[in-house]
This record gives C-alpha cells, structure tokens and sequence, in this order.
C-alpha cells in the first residue's frame, strides 16, 4: 500500500497524517479545502451503502471526488446488509476511490439500532462476514479495504478485533481509542492502541485527541502507530491538518472560508456549521479584524 507523508516539520518521520471521516463535515468542499491545506489524502463521511445501491441522489453527490486526481481518496461505507456493499463496489460507483472503508466505530444510537457502525464489534460473526465480502469485491475493483474501529462497544475486545480483521483481508486498521459507549467523552486510551499495533502486522493508523504538534508526539509514541488520524480539530481549522501549529493570515483563512462556501454542494445547514466555527477561529486569531458573513 503506498502511503503519502504531509507531515513535513515532525522529529517523527515518515509518518501519515489523515483527516478523519465526520459525519457532516467532511463533505465535498472541505475535502477540497483540506486538499488546498496540503491533504495528499482525503476520507468521505460515513456513507449509506443502501442508500447508494437503491441509487438515492442526494447520498450518490455525496460520494462527488475532489478534482485533483494525485490526493488519495478514501470512501467510508456503513450500513447492516453486506449484499449492498458489495453491489456498491461493483457498480462503479466508487471508482475514483482507491480505497473502501468499513464504518465499525459509529456509536450514535440510531446507527447501533440498525446494527451498523460500532455494533458490529459486538457480533464478530457478522463483522468478519462483511469484510470477507468485502474483501472479495475490492480484489476485482483493485481496491484498498480498511476498518475504522474504536476498542469494543462497552468493553476492550480490540486486539481480538484487529486480529480477526487482519486474518479476513483488511489492508489496514484505523483505531479510535475509546468504547463505543464512552462516545466521545474521557480521553483516548493510547495503551489501547498500542496492543493493537503490537499485535497485528498490518498498519495502524492511531485515532483520538490528536490536535497540535504535542499531541500527535504524544499519540505517536505512546500507540507506537503508523500515522494518526486527525477529526475534530479539523472544524473551522482544515490547516491543522499539517500539525505544525503554524496559524494562516487571515486573507488564507477567509479565502478557506470563501472556496468552502463556493465549492458546497450538500446541506445549507452544514455550510453554516462550517462558517460559524471559521468564524470562531478568526476571532480566536484575529480578534480585531472584520469577521465575514455567509
Ligand atoms: C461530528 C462528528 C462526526 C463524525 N462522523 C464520523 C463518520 O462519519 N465516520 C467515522 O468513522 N467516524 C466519525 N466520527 C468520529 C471521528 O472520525 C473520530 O474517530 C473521532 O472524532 C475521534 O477523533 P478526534 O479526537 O481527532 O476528533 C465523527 C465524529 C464527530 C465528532
């Protein structure tokens, strides 16, 4: 698998750096955003395999890849039918994806409901069922298959999860470091990680608080992980993405703010979740200059 390094001021090498999947954000025009940020790699919110399979138009825009063709792009599928991932992967659709992956970490209640997202970490059987046809599927597209995953549902079965993705095909593990019922409360239990890390032979990508240059140090050394991936510190902030703690001028966060604004092609709502927390960052910032209005 080849791996892109946006890391470029780290004491820690070659290590990858990706935007985590969020649901509601990273749309089409942040992607785009982060990829003007410095991304060489770019992840699509959690996507309803159903829904694409009965060929839902609003959630077939949402699968609309950024136009620069040399950023790796990642798709996240979830859903409870594994016979519509694999149409999905057949049908084409996701052909400006190199890589699937599987939703194993979402632990809104609506999801669990349905038997998808974190759940799947506490039904192994149906779990290693989905990657295996998964598996099968992407081998003919010449895809990437990941899981992202947290460490269990309301308790630790990482490691035996890890395992069990590793011995069905899974090309590499990204890792939350918290249960599914610790949503995102608490911090994220680094030594959770690091078992895994240690204990399968595929990469793993290290999840969870990663928001400065400290931290991503920290994360780094303490999960022993082939990279990390970056989610919340990411919102109103797609620079933080490089991790250097290096602030853009003002005219760069408004002219972010501008292309996000005319690269939007989803909800209304969300444009306004996007600007009101630019918004908070140039006051962080820049609290004596204007702060621009949708
Ligand atoms: C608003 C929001 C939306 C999220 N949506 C997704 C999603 O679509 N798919 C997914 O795997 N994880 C999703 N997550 C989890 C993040 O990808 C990430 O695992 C989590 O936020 C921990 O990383 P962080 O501490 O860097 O934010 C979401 C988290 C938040 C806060």
């Amino acid at each position: 698998m080849c791996y892109h390094v946006v890391v470029k001021n780290s004491t820690l090498s070659n290590k990858v750096i990706l935007p985590a999947p969020l649901a509601g954000w990273t749309d089409y025009a942040m992607r785009a955003v982060l990829v003007e940020c410095g991304a060489r790699e770019v992840w699509t919110e959690m996507i309803n395999a159903t829904a694409l399979v009965r060929g839902n138009a609003k959630t077939i825009a949402m699968l609309k890849p950024v136009a620069d063709k040399t950023v790796r792009q990642v798709v996240q599928l979830f859903g409870w039918e594994p016979t519509d991932f694999v149409s999905v992967i057949n049908s084409g659709l996701l052909k400006d994806y190199a890589e699937v992956n599987l939703n194993m970490g979402c632990p809104a209640p609506k999801i669990i409901k349905n038997h998808c997202g974190c759940n799947l970490m506490r039904h192994v059987d149906d779990a290693r069922r989905l990657i295996e046809l998964c598996r099968t599927a992407t081998n003919q597209t010449h895809q990437a298959l990941s899981v992202k995953m947290r460490l269990g549902w309301d308790c630790d079965v990482a490691v035996e999860f890890a395992r069990m993705c590793e011995k069905a095909g899974v090309d590499r593990l990204i890792v939350h470091g918290r249960l599914g019922i610790d949503g995102y409360r608490g911090t994220a239990d680094y030594a959770g990680i690091a078992r895994v890390k240690a204990a399968v032979k595929i990469p793993v990508i290290a999840n969870g608080d990663v928001r400065d240059h400290a931290s991503y140090e920290k994360c780094l050394a303490e999960t022993g992980a082939d990279g990390v991936m970056v989610g919340r510190a990411l919102c109103g902030a797609p620079w933080k993405i490089n991790l250097d703690d290096s602030v853009p001028t003002y005219e760069r966060i408004v002219a972010l703010m501008q292309l996000q604004k005319k690269l939007h092609n989803g909800n209304p709502s969300d444009l306004i979740k996007h600007w009101l927390s630019y918004q908070k960052q140039l006051k962080k910032y820049y609290p004596d200059q204007p702060v621009p209005v949708l």
